[in-house]
Parts: structure tokens; sequence; C-alpha cells
């Protein structure tokens, strides 16, 4: 994603479409974005009067943070139905569950193109089996395609641990969770990391949001008010961050810098590729602050 692009995905929050309680709370959250749940968070029972819901929200929504609403998969019995009541609302995007090949993708974007939803209605995607793993780079090369509406791949962490019987331990995910950024990157896409199950322990909360934003995540996946905050942080330039970006930006400005290429700043080797990543991050610093 480009700088005038970039919005911000810090703080990524589920909320399931049949907790009406949590759901009250939608104006008052300082989350970037919100993934109202149909599947998991929703049992069968509920799924049909949840998805009708769901369309009011979306009507009634104000476009403070991002909406999105995850749907069932397109293979089960309510995927379809959901896709096509979701879309006629036009939240700001859709997200797959358990999508395993590019021809997901590309399958719910026909159904996308031949209800004529507009543009704007993008798609994310739950990289959460070992297909979709497996499939990363190619799934994320449609990233690449403009007549493609994929846009973000979100980090399913519970069902990865599922589906592959890892120990549930951060260490063992890695991996999987490395290549995930990797090819965001090379489709443009955004990436999002997993969520943390102990939400009541906030001080391993904040260290895994400093983990994600090391590991190149744009935001974290959350599941509790609570964690709003820390992702925010976390996943927000840091003083230290923006202060050495002024620097390189100031001291490439200087007069007997202008034409170089390279230049030496407190002893240390800074390059233009330094300059560009400078100003990138000052560019999200204004648009995070305004
Ligand atoms: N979004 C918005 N509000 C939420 C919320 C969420 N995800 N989770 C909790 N809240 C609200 C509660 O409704 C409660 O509101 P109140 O103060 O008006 O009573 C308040 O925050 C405090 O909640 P708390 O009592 O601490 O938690 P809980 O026991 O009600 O709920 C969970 C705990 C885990 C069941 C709940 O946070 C949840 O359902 N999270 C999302 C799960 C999900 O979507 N999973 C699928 C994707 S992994
Ligand atoms: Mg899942």
């Amino acid at each position: 994603m480009t700088v005038d692009t970039y919005r911000p995905r810090r703080s990524v929050l589920y909320i399931p479409a049949s907790n009406d309680k949590a759901l009250a709370k939608l104006g008052s959250l300082a989350c970037d974005a919100v993934i109202i749940d149909l599947e998991d968070a929703v049992p069968p029972a509920d799924k049909a009067a949840a998805r009708d819901k769901v369309a009011g929200i979306l009507a009634n929504r104000e476009k403070r943070c991002e909406m999105v609403v995850r749907i069932n998969p397109l293979a089960s019995e309510w995927g379809a139905d959901d896709l096509r009541a979701v879309a006629k609302a036009e939240p700001d995007g859709i997200l797959l569950p358990k999508i395993g090949t590019p021809r997901d993708i590309l399958e719910a974007g026909d159904l996308l193109d031949d209800n004529s939803v507009p543009d704007g209605v993008k798609l994310w995607a739950m990289v959460e089996t070992p297909r979709a793993l497996l499939n990363i780079g190619a799934i994320a090369e449609l990233g690449r395609d403009p007549a493609s509406r994929l846009n973000c791949f979100v980090a399913g962490t519970n069902d990865l641990v599922k589906a592959t019987g890892v120990l549930a331990d951060r260490r063992y995910l890695m991996p999987w969770l490395m290549q995930l950024v990797l090819a965001a990157r090379a489709g443009g896409l955004d990436v999002i990391d997993g969520v943390a199950n102990d939400f009541r322990d906030l001080d391993a909360f904040a260290g895994e949001c400093a983990e994600g934003a090391a590991m190149g995540f744009d935001g974290k996946s959350l599941i509790h008010p609570a964690q709003i905050e820390p992702a925010n942080r976390a996943f927000s330039p840091s003083a230290e961050a923006l202060a050495e970006a002024r620097a390189i930006r100031d001291a490439f400005a200087r007069p007997e810098n202008v034409g170089r290429g390279v230049i030496a700043l407190d002893g240390r080797m800074v390059e233009r590729l330094h300059l560009t990543q400078a100003e990138k991050l000052l560019a999200k610093a204004a648009i995070i602050g305004a």
C-alpha cells in the first residue's frame, strides 16, 4: 500500500454479529477497523438473523472506522447468501474465511461483479489453512491485479493451530506468519496479525503487539475493547522512530547533501532508500494524527 492510499489498520476488532451488547459499542470504539463476524462467533441457529441485522448496522454506520464483515465460507450453506446480503449494504470489506487458493478470491469477486457491487467493496482474506499458506504467493499476486478486489490478509492463528496440530505457541507459528507478511508485501496488500485469546493479560498482549509490529504486520486482530489502545500504540510510529526520520529528512535537505546518494549521519551510513522510508513514516504519522 502506497503512502497516499495509506489508511491505518492498527487495531481490527472482531464483534460477533449475534452480540447486541458488543455491537451497541460500535460508535464509541477507537479501533481503526471492525470485523462484524457471521462465521465462528455465531452459532448455526443464529446465522440467518445475524445476517439480516448486519445489513441494518451497515446502513446506519458512521464513517469513522472501517467496517468489514466476515461471512461464512462460500462453500458452506450460508456463504453465498451472506455475500449477497452483506454486499448490498456496501461495507468497506468482506472477509472470506478458510480460503485455500486464488480461485476462492476470484469466485467471490465474480459474485460481487455479477451483482454490480461497487469496486469500493474490497475483499479481505483469512489465512488460516495449510492450503492457503502453501498457495500464499499465488493468492497474494491477485493484489497486483487491478480487477481483483483483494486488499488485506488476516492471520487466523487459532484455526492454523487447529488444522496443523502445532502447539499454540507463537514460536512455532513464526515461519508461517513471516511468510504471510512477505507475501502481502509482494502483492501490495495489508496484513493483520492473529488474535491473542487471553484478553485479560494486557502485558502479554502489549508484548505480542510489539512483536507483530517488528515482524512487519500493519496491525493486530482483536477480540476485546481493552486491546484497542495497546494495539494502536504498538502499530503507530514510535517517538524515537519519528525523531530519526526527521533527522534523516533534514540531513538530506541540507544544501551540501542535496545531490548526494549517500551521507553520514551520527556515524552511520544513510542512503536515499532510508530517506524514502523516513518520508513514508512521517506521512503515516501525519495521517494517524489527523
Ligand atoms: N466488541 C465490542 N464490545 C465488546 C467485545 C467486542 N469484541 N467484547 C466485549 N465487549 C464489551 C462487552 O459487551 C462488555 O460490555 P458492557 O461493559 O456494556 O457490559 C464490555 O466490553 C466488557 O466485556 P467483558 O465482560 O470483559 O467480556 P465478556 O465476557 O462480555 O466477553 C468475549 C468476552 C471473549 C466473549 C468477547 O470479548 C467476545 O465475544 N469477543 C469477540 C470474539 C470473536 O468475535 N471471535 C471470533 C473471531 S476470533
Ligand atoms: Mg477462523
